[in-house]
């Protein structure tokens, strides 16, 4: 083996080897390595509420999964974890009103309110209502995921970053 090369081999020992103890002694708690948001959908449903998510551009206004349109701007709620802050029914009623605001309050611009989706049909927002009841958060980030909806819609900040 030439030098060159065991000098290349050392160098890679030696930053596998730093990876390996940096991550027994940082050794996360299993809560900061786990998503705390799941769905308990069926396929089916997923797959059909996933297209009209993106047919009517939820993410314009709202991060799922974590993820939103780049150019979003909109202090919109995320939708990930909705389904243990609201139930099916309210979901449902608040897609369905032909002025969600009287449902719930917003503080922002109109333009960048919820808008109305009641001249969807019916089969569209049952299967948004049933989607969204259905995105849950674990018991121990309901707590946190509660306070980051509530700045939400107050535009306050009482949640830990
Ligand atoms: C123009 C931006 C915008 C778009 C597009 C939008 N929303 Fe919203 N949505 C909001 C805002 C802002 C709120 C908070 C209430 C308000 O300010 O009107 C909200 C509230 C909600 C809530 C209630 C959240 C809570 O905390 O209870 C749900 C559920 C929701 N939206 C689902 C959807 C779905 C599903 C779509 C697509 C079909 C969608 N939204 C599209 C802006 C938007």
């Amino acid at each position: 083996m030439k030098k060159g090369e065991l000098v290349v081999l050392g160098a890679i020992g030696v930053l596998v080897l730093g990876g390996v103890i940096r991550a027994v002694v940082q050794r996360p708690s299993a809560q900061d390595r786990e998503i705390p948001f799941y769905s308990t959908a069926s396929d089916q449903l997923a797959t059909s509420a996933s297209d009209l998510i993106r047919k009517y551009s939820c993410r314009q206004c709202h991060s799922l999964w974590s993820t939103r349109d780049l150019l979003q701007a909109v202090p919109a709620p995320m939708l990930d974890g909705i389904g243990s802050l609201r139930s099916e029914q309210w979901l449902y009623a608040y897609l369905s009103d032909t002025q969600p605001q009287t449902i719930l309050p917003s503080r922002l611009k109109p333009e960048y309110r919820m808008p109305s989706y009641a001249s969807l049909p019916e089969p569209e927002r049952r299967a948004l209502a049933g989607y969204l009841a259905s995105l849950k958060v674990k018991d121990w980030y309901l707590e946190q995921t509660r306070r980051m909806e509530h700045d939400k819609l107050s535009g306050e900040q009482t949640a830990e970053k």
